[in-house]
């Protein structure tokens, strides 16, 4: 009996990981859930937002590998044998993610929007540059992603600031940590981009009360997850220029519905959920060792803990 590696994604071609991971796994039959054969051969499965009940009939799963950073569609689910569970996580994904944010946050910081309109009504309209230092951005969760988000950001000379849940350092970011600094945290973010994981204890953290706590005209970028953030408040404050502008990512509802109060918003720049996404060139291989790993019988690399839920 030959083991399967059942694959599954709406937003990921399987060809081009097949053809990746074939190579680095002889000896492993990949497919996808409708070639499966015998459930029961199944023993590692590579998936992005399976739907409920897919792990059902793989009774002899051994590895589930996240195609993704964010495993909030993984952790916490009936339907998963107690197996290993981790995530991509690789610094081209880091590196995808960080010129998103670098693009976003700069694109304040240098004023931009102000000039796209400015353009729109054929107004030359002189904008004194300011100075990256005299700007906070405030980076909200310090995983791989904000990590590496938040020393770009630093090296363009901003002043950045990190908030994580424990303590962090990071050169040239000032790192703040634990939930009795977070309203000051926020309350001192001229940009805020948030970056953390979605878990029971972040489901709607950035709440009403929470958004009110930015300084007046804020710049408000997310590319974690829409759930983190009370979708509807953060209209309200967009919508009222209380938050002038925003980078959003993603949204509580995918895709956002085209009756959203958001999208005719000026001040909001929408992108469909695609700031960073797992790249098979560069992920196939670490895939690949973590269930090499497994078969030796050593333990599997970039772990996810189910009950901290990243
Ligand atoms: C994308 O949102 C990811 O978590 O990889």
């Amino acid at each position: 009996m030959t083991p399967i590696l059942v694959f599954y994604s709406q937003f990921d071609s399987f060809d081009e990981w097949r053809d990746l991971l074939a190579p680095l796994l002889p000896g492993v039959h990949i497919c996808q859930e409708q070639d499966v054969v015998d459930p029961d051969d199944v023993r590692y499965a590579l998936a992005w937002k399976p739907p409920q009940g897919f792990f059902a009939r793989y009774r002899s799963l051994e590895l589930l590998v996240n195609l993704g950073a964010g495993v909030d569609s993984l952790v916490g689910r009936d339907d998963l044998p107690d197996i290993p569970i981790t995530r991509v996580s690789d610094p081209d994904m880091g590196r995808m993610m960080a010129s998103y944010v670098l693009f976003a946050v700069l694109r304040y910081a240098r004023d931009i929007p102000a000039l796209e309109r400015a353009q729109r009504e054929r107004r030359w309209h002189y904008l004194h540059p300011r100075l990256p230092e005299s700007i906070r951005v405030g980076v909200l969760g310090l995983g791989e992603l904000g990590t590496y988000a938040a020393l770009e950001l630093a090296r363009q000379g901003l002043d950045v600031r990190g908030w994580s849940r424990s303590p962090k350092s990071l050169d040239g970011v000032k790192c703040v940590n634990g939930m009795e600094q977070l309203d000051s945290f926020i309350a001192s973010s001229d940009i805020l981009v948030v970056m953390l994981p979605l878990t029971p204890q972040t489901r709607g953290l950035l709440d009403a009360r929470r958004l009110g706590l930015l300084p007046n005209g804020a710049s408000f970028i997310n590319v974690s997850r829409g759930a983190v953030v009370d979708q509807h408040a953060l209209t309200a404050a967009l919508a009222s220029g209380r938050i002038a502008e925003a980078t959003l990512d993603v949204f509580d509802r995918e895709p956002l519905p085209p009756e959203d109060p958001l999208w005719g918003l000026d001040n909001v720049l929408i992108t469909p959920h695609l700031a960073s996404v797992a790249i098979p060139a560069s992920a196939a291989a670490q895939i690949a060792d973590n269930i090499q790993r497994l078969t030796r019988g050593e333990a599997v690399l970039h772990r996810v803990d189910p009950a901290r839920g990243y």
